[in-house]
Parts: C-alpha cells; sequence; structure tokens
C-alpha cells in the first residue's frame, strides 16, 4: 500500500533526524518518476448526463487540478497531461475555443497554490499555433513557475507526436548532422528534459496512444481503463500506481 499520507521511514534504526520526511518511495518498488495521461472521455461523459461537450471538458480541468494535486502528495516528480492534440483543431470551433480558455482559467485559479507546491509548468507542443491569449498565460505561467524544483506538470498543448518527432530530426540534423546518438535525439524533442514515462495512463474506454509521445512511451508501461477522465481520481492515480509496481516487482524478479 502507499502510505495515505506524506512521509516514509528510513530504514536501518537511524536517529529521528535522519527520518525521511520527504519521500514515499519503497526501495523494492519504487514510484514511477513520469506519469503521462490522455485525458480522454470528457465528450462522453458530458453526453450521457444530457450536457454539452464543454462541460465535459469543465469537468475534464477539475480532474485535472484533483490529479495534480495528489501528484504533489505523492511527491511524483513529473507528470504529463494530454490537454489538445494537433488533430484536435478539426472539432467545432466553439469546442476548440473553449478547450483554449481553460488554460487561462486554470492559471488564473491555481496560480497561488501551484507556486506553494514548488510545481513548474511545461508546454509540450507548438506553442506558435495557439490562439494569442492562450499563448500569453502559457508564457506566464512557464516564465513564472520555471525554477520551482518539486512536481514538472507538462501540458501537450497542440501537440502531435509525429510533428514532434520531424521538428527534432531537423534539430537533429542542424546539431549533430550524422553523428547524434539516440540520447542527442531525444535532447532535440519537447521534452528535452524530462525522462520517459514510466507510466501511462489512458481513461475513456480507448485503447490507443493517439500521437501522443511516440518516441517517449517506447518501454512505457500502458494502463487504460473505461472510467471517463471526469470520473479519474486520486485514488485511481495511486490504484494504478499500486499495480505498476506490482507489474515491475514481477519484471525485476524474473
Ligand atoms: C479528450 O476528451 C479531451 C480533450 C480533447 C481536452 C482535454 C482538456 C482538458 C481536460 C483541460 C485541461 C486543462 C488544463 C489547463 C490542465 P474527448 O472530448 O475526446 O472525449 P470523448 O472521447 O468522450 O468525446
Amino acid at each position: 500500500m502507499l502510505p495515505p499520507q506524506r512521509g516514509n521511514y528510513a530504514t536501518g534504526g537511524r536517529p529521528d533526524m535522519f527520518w525521511r520526511k520527504t519521500s514515499p518511495i519503497s526501495t523494492t518498488s519504487p514510484l514511477p518518476t513520469h506519469i503521462a495521461i490522455i485525458m480522454d472521455g470528457n465528450g462522453r461523459w458530458a453526453e450521457r448526463r444530457g450536457l454539452p461537450r464543454t462541460a465535459g471538458h469543465r469537468a475534464g480541468l477539475e480532474s485535472a487540478r484533483r490529479i495534480i494535486k495528489e501528484a504533489v502528495r505523492l511527491e511524483l516528480k513529473y507528470l504529463t497531461l494530454y490537454t489538445f492534440s494537433t488533430e484536435n483543431w478539426k472539432r467545432p470551433a466553439e469546442e476548440v475555443e473553449y478547450i483554449m480558455s481553460l488554460p487561462a482559467e486554470f492559471w488564473r485559479k491555481e496560480r497561488a497554490a501551484l507556486v506553494e507546491a514548488n510545481v513548474r509548468l511545461k508546454v509540450l507542443g507548438d506553442l506558435n499555433g495557439l490562439p494569442p491569449e492562450t499563448r500569453h498565460v502559457v508564457d506566464e505561467a512557464v516564465a513564472t513557475t520555471h525554477n520551482a524544483r518539486g512536481l514538472t506538470v507538462s501540458l501537450a498543448l497542440n501537440y502531435g507526436g509525429r510533428a514532434e518527432i520531424v521538428r527534432a530530426a531537423r534539430l537533429f540534423a542542424e546539431r549533430y548532422a550524422a553523428a547524434g546518438s539516440e540520447n542527442d535525439f531525444a535532447a532535440c524533442l519537447y521534452t528535452e528534459d524530462l525522462p520517459d514515462p514510466e507510466l501511462f495512463i489512458r481513461p475513456g474506454g480507448e485503447k490507443r496512444i493517439s500521437n501522443f509521445l511516440l518516441w517517449q512511451l517506447a518501454y512505457t508501461e500502458l494502463f487504460f481503463m473505461d472510467k471517463p477522465w471526469p470520473d479519474f481520481d486520486g485514488s485511481d492515480l495511486v490504484r494504478v500506481i499500486e499495480e505498476y509496481r506490482g507489474r515491475s516487482v514481477r519484471r525485476g524478479g524474473l
């Protein structure tokens, strides 16, 4: 079981001052460092309730807030959320406009709490393609939290995995010509300073990667669940982490 609250005892009967207050990590099956999530099922969640799809995205934003809070509590290092794909522009203008307004709403309401929790915000994707107001708020949030060293929350926004790889290939050719390594290529991706996710979660019933982090998911444990994103909560996150730890323990034991 993950501990219900922060904190963990160091082993070996050390004096109190050496008891670790910081991390719930067990030595045999560590927590994942980086979790990536596709926040899917918002539209269907709303439609089932007779609500407009935008109400699903609003509930999805609330779910994102809950999961960020839980990730801070668990002392995860990296959380990446698929917020808007390069394919999502095909949706009705009203829905696109609504989703694009959510980063500003999130930043306005959560700014103080994020700064207090030492959360660093990062964006993965083509920022030049964003509406100016969204771009402005995203730039402000990234700049404000730049030096935070707690959880890094990356919002994949106007993001596509293949587009990211093509962009990286251009950078790679410029920087390394034919001599670069896999690590050099990884440093050309939007995720340049992030480790690859150990754990990928997709709620909402679909069992696809959907052009998300195509390079970075090469060795990631994949978890799919039917529950839509707006219903996904902290206890679901903990349950998936427990299952992930079970898988890594089995793998280590072989
Ligand atoms: C996919 O569900 C969800 C999206 C395209 C938008 C997700 C965005 C948020 C939850 C906002 C988060 C924002 C911040 C700033 C954290 P869908 O609409 O494809 O669902 P469906 O498959 O049921 O139609």
